[in-house]
Protein backbone atom coordinates (compact mmCIF):
# COMPACT_ATOMS: atom_id res chain seq x y z
CA UNK A 1 0.00 0.00 0.00
CA UNK A 2 1.66 3.34 -0.79
CA UNK A 3 1.00 6.11 0.18
CA UNK A 4 2.32 9.57 -1.25
CA UNK A 5 3.77 12.60 0.73
CA UNK A 6 1.19 15.31 -0.86
CA UNK A 7 0.88 19.01 -0.45
CA UNK A 8 -1.90 19.78 0.75
CA UNK A 9 -4.31 20.43 -1.80
CA UNK A 10 -5.61 23.63 -0.45
CA UNK A 11 -1.99 25.14 -1.27
CA UNK A 12 -3.98 25.95 -4.49
CA UNK A 13 -4.64 28.76 -6.60
CA UNK A 14 -7.74 30.37 -4.73
CA UNK A 15 -5.26 30.03 -1.42
CA UNK A 16 -2.51 31.88 -3.31
CA UNK A 17 -4.74 34.82 -4.40
CA UNK A 18 -6.14 34.86 -1.17
CA UNK A 19 -2.89 34.82 0.91
CA UNK A 20 -1.52 37.97 -1.70
CA UNK A 21 -4.71 40.01 -0.57
CA UNK A 22 -4.78 39.25 2.96
CA UNK A 23 -0.69 40.89 2.81
CA UNK A 24 -1.53 43.37 0.86
CA UNK A 25 -4.02 44.75 2.90
CA UNK A 26 -1.86 43.89 6.00
CA UNK A 27 1.19 45.71 4.76
CA UNK A 28 -0.58 48.85 3.78
CA UNK A 29 -2.31 49.18 7.03
CA UNK A 30 0.93 48.08 8.55
CA UNK A 31 2.33 51.08 6.31
CA UNK A 32 5.15 48.72 4.63
CA UNK A 33 3.78 49.76 1.22
CA UNK A 34 2.00 52.41 0.05
CA UNK A 35 -0.55 50.76 -1.34
CA UNK A 36 -1.51 47.14 -2.25
CA UNK A 37 -1.02 47.96 -6.17
CA UNK A 38 2.53 48.21 -5.27
CA UNK A 39 2.51 44.30 -5.01
CA UNK A 40 1.56 44.15 -8.88
CA UNK A 41 4.12 47.31 -9.53
CA UNK A 42 7.32 45.81 -11.59
CA UNK A 43 9.26 48.88 -10.74
CA UNK A 44 8.25 48.47 -7.16
CA UNK A 45 9.55 44.91 -6.82
CA UNK A 46 12.51 45.54 -8.86
CA UNK A 47 13.74 48.83 -7.08
CA UNK A 48 12.78 48.19 -3.79
CA UNK A 49 12.24 44.17 -2.98
CA UNK A 50 14.59 42.88 -5.15
CA UNK A 51 18.07 43.75 -3.94
CA UNK A 52 17.17 42.54 -0.08
CA UNK A 53 16.08 39.40 -1.45
CA UNK A 54 19.41 38.94 -3.69
CA UNK A 55 21.22 39.68 -0.25
CA UNK A 56 19.33 37.81 2.01
CA UNK A 57 19.34 34.57 -0.95
CA UNK A 58 23.19 35.26 -0.90
CA UNK A 59 23.14 34.46 2.92
CA UNK A 60 20.76 31.74 3.70
CA UNK A 61 22.21 29.65 0.46
CA UNK A 62 25.62 30.30 1.74
CA UNK A 63 28.32 28.67 -0.06
CA UNK A 64 28.15 25.20 0.86
CA UNK A 65 32.23 25.45 2.57
CA UNK A 66 30.48 28.00 4.75
CA UNK A 67 27.38 26.51 5.92
CA UNK A 68 28.30 25.31 9.04
CA UNK A 69 29.76 28.64 10.00
CA UNK A 70 26.27 29.90 11.21
CA UNK A 71 24.58 33.38 9.76
CA UNK A 72 25.65 36.57 11.71
CA UNK A 73 22.66 39.03 12.85
CA UNK A 74 21.37 40.46 9.54
CA UNK A 75 18.20 42.33 10.68
CA UNK A 76 20.28 45.62 11.15
CA UNK A 77 19.29 49.27 12.41
CA UNK A 78 19.89 51.17 9.24
CA UNK A 79 17.65 53.19 6.93
CA UNK A 80 17.35 49.91 4.25
CA UNK A 81 16.68 47.34 7.23
CA UNK A 82 12.93 48.10 7.20
CA UNK A 83 12.73 47.10 3.52
CA UNK A 84 15.09 44.17 4.09
CA UNK A 85 12.27 43.15 6.72
CA UNK A 86 9.53 43.86 4.13
CA UNK A 87 11.15 41.72 1.49
CA UNK A 88 11.63 38.84 4.16
CA UNK A 89 7.93 39.28 4.91
CA UNK A 90 6.85 39.28 1.00
CA UNK A 91 9.22 36.62 -0.18
CA UNK A 92 10.64 34.38 2.41
CA UNK A 93 7.40 34.43 4.94
CA UNK A 94 5.38 32.86 2.45
CA UNK A 95 7.01 29.87 1.56
CA UNK A 96 8.19 28.90 4.93
CA UNK A 97 4.73 29.24 5.90
CA UNK A 98 3.82 26.66 3.12
CA UNK A 99 6.66 24.44 3.98
CA UNK A 100 5.13 24.31 7.98
CA UNK A 101 1.82 23.50 6.59
CA UNK A 102 3.23 20.61 4.36
CA UNK A 103 4.55 19.05 7.86
CA UNK A 104 1.60 19.63 9.74
CA UNK A 105 -0.35 18.07 6.46
CA UNK A 106 2.03 14.71 7.30
CA UNK A 107 1.18 14.43 10.91
CA UNK A 108 -2.11 14.98 9.48
CA UNK A 109 -2.43 12.66 6.29
CA UNK A 110 -0.65 9.53 9.25
CA UNK A 111 -3.77 10.10 11.64
CA UNK A 112 -1.65 12.07 14.62
CA UNK A 113 -4.38 13.31 16.95
CA UNK A 114 -3.17 15.60 19.75
CA UNK A 115 -2.65 14.65 23.15
CA UNK A 116 -0.85 17.63 24.59
CA UNK A 117 -3.92 18.82 26.81
CA UNK A 118 -6.89 21.00 26.29
CA UNK A 119 -4.78 24.45 25.92
CA UNK A 120 -2.29 25.11 23.49
CA UNK A 121 0.56 26.58 25.08
CA UNK A 122 3.27 26.87 21.73
CA UNK A 123 6.74 28.69 21.63
CA UNK A 124 8.29 29.14 18.38
CA UNK A 125 12.31 29.89 18.65
CA UNK A 126 13.56 32.43 16.06
CA UNK A 127 10.06 33.18 15.30
CA UNK A 128 10.87 36.02 12.76
CA UNK A 129 6.97 37.51 11.85
CA UNK A 130 5.13 34.54 13.32
CA UNK A 131 5.67 31.97 10.24
CA UNK A 132 4.91 29.19 11.98
CA UNK A 133 2.15 30.12 14.48
CA UNK A 134 0.55 31.55 11.40
CA UNK A 135 0.76 28.18 9.36
CA UNK A 136 -0.33 26.13 12.11
CA UNK A 137 -3.58 27.99 12.34
CA UNK A 138 -3.62 28.09 8.31
CA UNK A 139 -3.65 24.14 8.26
CA UNK A 140 -5.60 23.84 11.53
CA UNK A 141 -8.35 25.86 9.29
CA UNK A 142 -7.94 23.98 6.07
CA UNK A 143 -8.65 20.42 6.70
CA UNK A 144 -5.18 19.75 7.62
CA UNK A 145 -6.33 19.55 11.46
CA UNK A 146 -5.08 17.48 14.01
CA UNK A 147 -7.40 18.89 16.53
CA UNK A 148 -5.33 21.38 18.37
CA UNK A 149 -7.21 23.61 20.79
CA UNK A 150 -8.17 26.68 19.97
CA UNK A 151 -7.93 28.12 23.60
CA UNK A 152 -4.34 29.66 24.30
CA UNK A 153 -1.49 30.97 23.15
CA UNK A 154 2.33 31.61 21.78
CA UNK A 155 5.32 32.25 22.73
CA UNK A 156 7.35 34.46 19.80
CA UNK A 157 11.07 34.28 20.85
CA UNK A 158 13.11 36.17 18.36
CA UNK A 159 16.05 38.41 18.86
CA UNK A 160 14.62 41.31 16.42
CA UNK A 161 11.97 43.57 18.16
CA UNK A 162 10.83 44.74 14.77
CA UNK A 163 10.24 41.42 13.61
CA UNK A 164 8.26 40.94 16.43
CA UNK A 165 6.70 43.40 16.12
CA UNK A 166 5.38 42.40 12.60
CA UNK A 167 4.55 38.72 13.65
CA UNK A 168 2.40 39.73 16.07
CA UNK A 169 0.50 42.56 14.25
CA UNK A 170 0.69 39.71 11.57
CA UNK A 171 -0.82 37.01 13.37
CA UNK A 172 -3.49 38.65 15.12
CA UNK A 173 -5.10 40.35 12.40
CA UNK A 174 -8.62 39.62 11.28
CA UNK A 175 -6.84 37.98 8.01
CA UNK A 176 -6.50 34.77 9.61
CA UNK A 177 -9.15 34.36 12.68
CA UNK A 178 -5.46 33.22 14.55
CA UNK A 179 -7.58 31.67 17.38
CA UNK A 180 -4.81 31.63 20.11
CA UNK A 181 -3.41 34.74 22.21
CA UNK A 182 0.14 36.05 21.14
CA UNK A 183 3.07 37.43 23.82
CA UNK A 184 6.45 38.02 21.98
CA UNK A 185 9.86 37.72 23.86
CA UNK A 186 13.06 39.82 22.30
CA UNK A 187 15.66 37.51 23.34
CA UNK A 188 19.19 36.00 22.13
CA UNK A 189 18.69 32.34 21.99
CA UNK A 190 21.55 30.27 22.51
CA UNK A 191 21.51 27.08 20.90
CA UNK A 192 23.74 25.51 23.27
CA UNK A 193 21.37 26.12 26.16
CA UNK A 194 19.48 26.91 28.41
CA UNK A 195 17.55 27.45 25.65
CA UNK A 196 14.46 28.91 28.04
CA UNK A 197 15.15 30.41 31.62
CA UNK A 198 14.64 28.21 34.49
CA UNK A 199 11.67 29.65 35.31
CA UNK A 200 9.80 29.65 31.99
CA UNK A 201 6.34 27.40 31.70
CA UNK A 202 6.06 24.36 30.35
CA UNK A 203 4.59 23.94 26.61
CA UNK A 204 2.95 21.50 24.54
CA UNK A 205 4.09 22.79 21.05
CA UNK A 206 7.72 24.12 20.00
CA UNK A 207 8.30 25.10 16.53
CA UNK A 208 11.87 26.18 15.04
CA UNK A 209 11.75 27.10 11.44
CA UNK A 210 14.76 27.85 9.85
CA UNK A 211 16.44 29.30 13.00
CA UNK A 212 18.82 26.66 13.98
CA UNK A 213 20.62 26.70 11.00
CA UNK A 214 21.82 30.29 11.76
CA UNK A 215 23.96 28.81 14.81
CA UNK A 216 27.56 27.99 14.33
CA UNK A 217 26.88 25.68 17.43
CA UNK A 218 28.14 22.19 17.57
CA UNK A 219 25.38 19.94 16.92
CA UNK A 220 25.78 17.47 19.84
CA UNK A 221 25.69 21.13 22.08
CA UNK A 222 22.41 21.69 20.90
CA UNK A 223 21.22 18.24 20.81
CA UNK A 224 22.01 18.38 24.69
CA UNK A 225 19.91 21.83 24.70
CA UNK A 226 16.99 20.87 23.68
CA UNK A 227 16.87 17.63 25.73
CA UNK A 228 17.40 19.65 28.49
CA UNK A 229 14.98 22.18 27.53
CA UNK A 230 12.33 19.30 26.48
CA UNK A 231 12.84 17.55 29.65
CA UNK A 232 12.39 20.84 32.17
CA UNK A 233 9.67 22.89 29.35
CA UNK A 234 7.73 20.47 27.31
CA UNK A 235 4.55 18.18 28.31
CA UNK A 236 3.80 14.58 28.01
CA UNK A 237 2.77 13.93 24.83
CA UNK A 238 4.24 17.56 23.45
CA UNK A 239 5.27 18.07 20.35
CA UNK A 240 8.68 19.60 18.54
CA UNK A 241 9.02 20.51 14.93
CA UNK A 242 11.96 21.65 13.65
CA UNK A 243 12.23 22.83 9.91
CA UNK A 244 15.65 23.39 8.25
CA UNK A 245 16.82 24.68 4.25
CA UNK A 246 17.34 21.86 2.21
CA UNK A 247 20.89 22.33 1.00
CA UNK A 248 23.40 19.22 1.58
CA UNK A 249 25.24 20.61 4.62
CA UNK A 250 22.31 21.88 6.64
CA UNK A 251 20.41 18.82 5.41
CA UNK A 252 22.99 16.49 6.73
CA UNK A 253 23.20 19.02 10.27
CA UNK A 254 19.73 18.37 11.01
CA UNK A 255 20.41 14.87 10.11
CA UNK A 256 22.87 14.44 12.89
CA UNK A 257 21.21 16.55 15.43
CA UNK A 258 18.82 13.53 15.29
CA UNK A 259 21.59 11.20 16.13
CA UNK A 260 22.67 12.84 18.44
CA UNK A 261 19.63 13.35 20.18
CA UNK A 262 18.69 8.97 19.72
CA UNK A 263 22.20 8.99 21.52
CA UNK A 264 20.90 10.57 24.22
CA UNK A 265 18.64 7.66 25.07
CA UNK A 266 15.49 9.40 26.67
CA UNK A 267 13.13 7.03 27.09
CA UNK A 268 10.58 9.73 26.51
CA UNK A 269 11.89 10.90 23.28
CA UNK A 270 10.31 10.13 20.01
CA UNK A 271 11.42 10.60 16.70
CA UNK A 272 8.11 10.84 14.01
CA UNK A 273 8.62 11.87 11.10
CA UNK A 274 10.06 12.05 8.49
CA UNK A 275 12.28 8.91 9.40
CA UNK A 276 9.67 6.00 10.39
CA UNK A 277 11.98 4.66 13.36
CA UNK A 278 14.86 5.19 15.29
CA UNK A 279 17.58 3.44 13.07
CA UNK A 280 20.46 4.90 12.07
CA UNK A 281 20.49 7.76 9.27
CA UNK A 282 21.27 5.92 5.86
CA UNK A 283 22.44 9.52 4.43
CA UNK A 284 24.73 9.78 7.65
CA UNK A 285 26.21 6.73 6.51
CA UNK A 286 27.98 7.34 3.19
CA UNK A 287 31.39 7.72 4.11
CA UNK A 288 32.05 10.60 1.72
CA UNK A 289 29.65 13.12 3.06
CA UNK A 290 27.74 13.57 0.05
CA UNK A 291 24.39 12.13 1.09
CA UNK A 292 21.17 14.19 2.62
CA UNK A 293 17.74 13.80 2.72
CA UNK A 294 15.14 16.44 2.43
CA UNK A 295 11.11 16.51 1.58
CA UNK A 296 9.84 19.24 -1.15
CA UNK A 297 5.91 20.23 -1.59
CA UNK A 298 4.48 21.67 -4.29
CA UNK A 299 2.14 25.19 -4.13
CA UNK A 300 0.66 27.75 -5.78
CA UNK A 301 2.94 30.90 -5.19
CA UNK A 302 1.19 34.29 -5.11
CA UNK A 303 1.36 35.81 -8.22
CA UNK A 304 3.79 38.39 -6.86
CA UNK A 305 6.19 36.26 -5.75
CA UNK A 306 5.71 34.18 -9.47
CA UNK A 307 7.08 38.09 -11.00
CA UNK A 308 9.61 38.07 -7.95
CA UNK A 309 10.55 34.54 -9.14
CA UNK A 310 11.46 35.79 -12.72
CA UNK A 311 13.66 39.26 -11.98
CA UNK A 312 15.47 37.56 -9.25
CA UNK A 313 15.93 34.37 -11.73
CA UNK A 314 14.87 32.02 -8.75
CA UNK A 315 12.24 29.34 -8.88
CA UNK A 316 9.72 28.45 -5.96
CA UNK A 317 7.16 26.83 -7.95
CA UNK A 318 8.10 23.91 -5.74
CA UNK A 319 9.93 24.26 -2.26
CA UNK A 320 12.59 21.52 -0.97
CA UNK A 321 13.37 21.85 3.18
CA UNK A 322 14.42 19.05 5.52
CA UNK A 323 12.19 18.39 8.94
CA UNK A 324 12.35 16.61 12.45
CA UNK A 325 9.10 16.00 14.23
CA UNK A 326 9.97 14.77 17.67
CA UNK A 327 7.21 14.07 20.22
CA UNK A 328 7.69 13.70 24.11
CA UNK A 329 5.79 10.46 24.53
CA UNK A 330 5.99 6.90 26.32
CA UNK A 331 3.71 5.60 23.17
CA UNK A 332 4.33 3.46 20.04
CA UNK A 333 5.02 4.98 16.69
CA UNK A 334 1.50 3.09 15.53
CA UNK A 335 0.02 4.45 18.41
CA UNK A 336 0.93 8.13 17.74
CA UNK A 337 0.54 7.76 13.70
CA UNK A 338 -1.90 4.97 13.51
CA UNK A 339 -2.15 5.36 9.41
CA UNK A 340 1.24 3.54 9.72
CA UNK A 341 -0.20 0.52 11.74
CA UNK A 342 -1.80 -2.27 10.39
CA UNK A 343 -0.98 -5.34 8.59
CA UNK A 344 2.31 -6.00 10.04
CA UNK A 345 3.37 -8.79 7.48
CA UNK A 346 6.25 -6.92 5.55
CA UNK A 347 7.62 -3.51 6.40
CA UNK A 348 7.01 -0.20 6.40
CA UNK A 349 9.71 1.99 4.00
CA UNK A 350 9.63 5.65 2.71
CA UNK A 351 11.18 7.48 -0.66
CA UNK A 352 14.30 9.42 0.24
CA UNK A 353 14.76 10.20 -3.86
CA UNK A 354 12.92 11.16 -6.81
CA UNK A 355 11.69 8.26 -8.73
CA UNK A 356 12.46 6.63 -12.07
CA UNK A 357 9.38 5.49 -13.37
CA UNK A 358 9.41 2.56 -15.57
CA UNK A 359 10.52 2.42 -19.21
CA UNK A 360 10.18 0.18 -22.34
CA UNK A 361 13.59 -1.01 -21.66
CA UNK A 362 13.01 -1.44 -17.92
CA UNK A 363 9.63 -2.49 -16.17
CA UNK A 364 10.37 -1.34 -12.84
CA UNK A 365 10.50 1.93 -11.01
CA UNK A 366 13.76 2.47 -9.35
CA UNK A 367 14.07 4.88 -6.20
CA UNK A 368 15.93 5.17 -3.14
CA UNK A 369 13.93 4.22 0.43
CA UNK A 370 15.02 4.46 4.23
CA UNK A 371 13.40 1.19 6.40
CA UNK A 372 14.68 -0.21 9.57
CA UNK A 373 17.11 -1.48 8.15
CA UNK A 374 18.94 1.65 6.70
CA UNK A 375 18.82 2.80 3.09
CA UNK A 376 18.30 0.89 0.59
CA UNK A 377 18.52 1.10 -3.35
CA UNK A 378 15.43 -0.26 -4.65
CA UNK A 379 13.31 -1.99 -7.76
CA UNK A 380 9.34 -2.22 -7.46
CA UNK A 381 7.43 -3.59 -10.51
CA UNK A 382 4.56 -0.95 -10.44
CA UNK A 383 1.48 -0.75 -12.43
CA UNK A 384 0.20 2.57 -13.85
CA UNK A 385 -1.92 3.22 -10.78
CA UNK A 386 0.85 2.49 -8.20
CA UNK A 387 3.34 4.05 -10.10
CA UNK A 388 1.15 7.25 -10.17
CA UNK A 389 1.47 7.10 -6.14
CA UNK A 390 5.20 6.84 -5.96
CA UNK A 391 7.21 10.33 -5.05
CA UNK A 392 9.77 11.60 -2.92
CA UNK A 393 7.96 11.08 0.44
CA UNK A 394 5.78 8.54 -0.37
CA UNK A 395 5.64 5.48 2.30
CA UNK A 396 4.82 1.78 1.37
CA UNK A 397 3.22 -0.14 3.80
CA UNK A 398 3.40 -3.56 4.36
CA UNK A 399 6.21 -4.10 1.72
CA UNK A 400 8.12 -7.33 1.20
CA UNK A 401 12.03 -6.53 0.99
CA UNK A 402 14.30 -9.13 -0.90
CA UNK A 403 18.29 -8.64 -2.00
CA UNK A 404 20.58 -6.21 0.10
CA UNK A 405 21.15 -2.59 0.37
CA UNK A 406 22.39 -2.10 -3.46
CA UNK A 407 19.59 -4.09 -4.82
CA UNK A 408 16.45 -4.21 -3.13
CA UNK A 409 13.19 -5.68 -4.66
CA UNK A 410 10.31 -4.43 -3.22
CA UNK A 411 7.02 -5.85 -3.44
CA UNK A 412 3.75 -3.94 -2.23
CA UNK A 413 2.08 -7.26 -0.98
CA UNK A 414 -1.01 -5.25 -3.71
CA UNK A 415 0.45 -7.48 -6.14
C1 LIG B 1 15.38 32.77 8.46
S1 LIG B 1 14.54 33.59 9.73
C2 LIG B 1 13.16 32.52 9.97
C3 LIG B 1 12.03 33.24 10.59
C4 LIG B 1 10.76 32.40 10.72
N1 LIG B 1 10.96 31.32 11.64
C5 LIG B 1 10.33 31.93 9.38
O1 LIG B 1 10.41 30.72 9.12
O2 LIG B 1 9.94 32.76 8.55
C6 LIG B 1 15.45 33.25 11.20
C7 LIG B 1 14.98 34.10 12.35
O3 LIG B 1 15.56 33.59 13.53
C8 LIG B 1 16.06 34.66 14.30
N2 LIG B 1 17.20 34.13 15.08
C9 LIG B 1 18.22 33.40 14.59
N3 LIG B 1 19.06 33.06 15.59
C10 LIG B 1 18.54 33.59 16.72
C11 LIG B 1 18.96 33.59 18.08
N4 LIG B 1 20.08 32.97 18.45
N5 LIG B 1 18.20 34.24 18.98
C12 LIG B 1 17.07 34.85 18.60
N6 LIG B 1 16.61 34.90 17.33
C13 LIG B 1 17.35 34.27 16.39
C14 LIG B 1 16.50 35.68 13.27
O4 LIG B 1 16.55 36.99 13.82
C15 LIG B 1 15.43 35.54 12.22
O5 LIG B 1 14.35 36.38 12.44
Amino acid sequence: MVYLMESPAWLDKTYAALLEEKIARFMTEAKMISSPRDLASSRFLSRSVLPHVERLTGSFNRKESSQDGGIKPYWGTGSNSANLRMSYFLYYMPSNMARMTGVWHELWRLGYKWRGGEELRAVDFGSGPATAAIAIATAEANGSSIDLPRDGSWALIERDGKMLDIGSAWATTDAHSFPWTIKTFRREINATGPLLPRGAPKFNLWTMCYMLDESDAPVRDIARALADAWERHLDDEGLCVIVEPALKLQSRKLLSLRAELLKLEKPWLKVLLPCLGHQDCGALADRDGEDWCHEEISWWRPPYMAKLDTLAGLDHKSLPFSYLVIAKSARTLTDILPELGGDSSGETIRLVSPVHFPTSNNPDAEFFSCSARGKLRCRLKCDRETCRELGRGAIIKNALLRGDANCTRVETGDG
